[in-house]
């Protein structure tokens, strides 16, 4: 199944995969009903925030720098825009069902919690699986080699040396282990270096999901 994935999506399924191993984490520990343990709690808060994170920078990076680029090449051909309209709008459709999970923390209503995890997992997960199977062909047959180098670029840039210490930690934990090693090699070798001896150690000993 790998081989079937390009170079320039590899990093887009790692992501995506990444963000499914969080949702079954955050299911599990809805599930499980003990965040009145305080050292759950914090553990719990951590790894949500950090999935949170992750999800919100991938989305937005998608909007700004992606959807965009592949319009400049669609500006009549209305079937594959609409795909683009249903990305955006379940990008749009995200971010209240994660406030409602947080607003649910906040006041500690555990029915709520369980059911906006729910909701909110459910969109994500038929969102990511619609992106792959949808947006995906459309960005490759779009997007040129240039586009591409610049799209990646711009996420670099986005991301930033502080962000990638957690992003890249992030996408690999658990990883497959062909489509990791994929990503690896897309890295500079003091990054790599950097990864394996600093980043990737330090993000696995935060205490994540309780
Ligand atoms: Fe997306």
């Amino acid at each position: 199944m790998t081989a079937s994935i390009s170079d320039e999506t590899i990093m887009l399924f790692v992501i995506h995969d990444a963000l499914r191993r969080d949702a079954t984490h955050l299911a599990r520990a809805v599930e499980r009903r003990d965040l009145d343990d305080p050292e759950r709690r914090v553990a719990f808060l951590r790894g949500w925030e950090i999935f949170k994170r992750q999800l919100q920078r991938h989305h937005e990076g998608q909007d700004r720098n992606l959807w965009p680029l592949i319009r400049t090449y669609l500006p009549a051909r209305d079937e594959e825009n609409a795909i683009l309209n249903e990305m955006e709008a379940e990008h749009e459709r995200i971010e209240p069902l994660m406030t409602a999970v947080d607003t649910a923390l906040r006041t500690s209503n555990s029915d709520w919690l369980a059911e906006s995890t729910v909701e909110f997992r459910q969109e994500l997960l038929a969102h990511l699986e619609h992106e792959e199977r949808e947006a995906v062909p459309l960005m490759e047959s779009a997007l040129t080699k240039q586009d591409w180098k610049a799209f990646a670029r711009a996420q670099r840039k986005a991301t930033g040396f502080k962000g990638a210490q957690e992003f890249f930690p992030y996408i690999l934990e658990e990883a497959d282990a062909d489509r990791a090693a994929r990503v690896r090699k897309t890295l500079s070798a003091p990054m790599r270096v950097l990864l394996g001896q600093i980043w990737e150690p330090r993000f696995a000993r935060i205490s994540r999901w309780g």
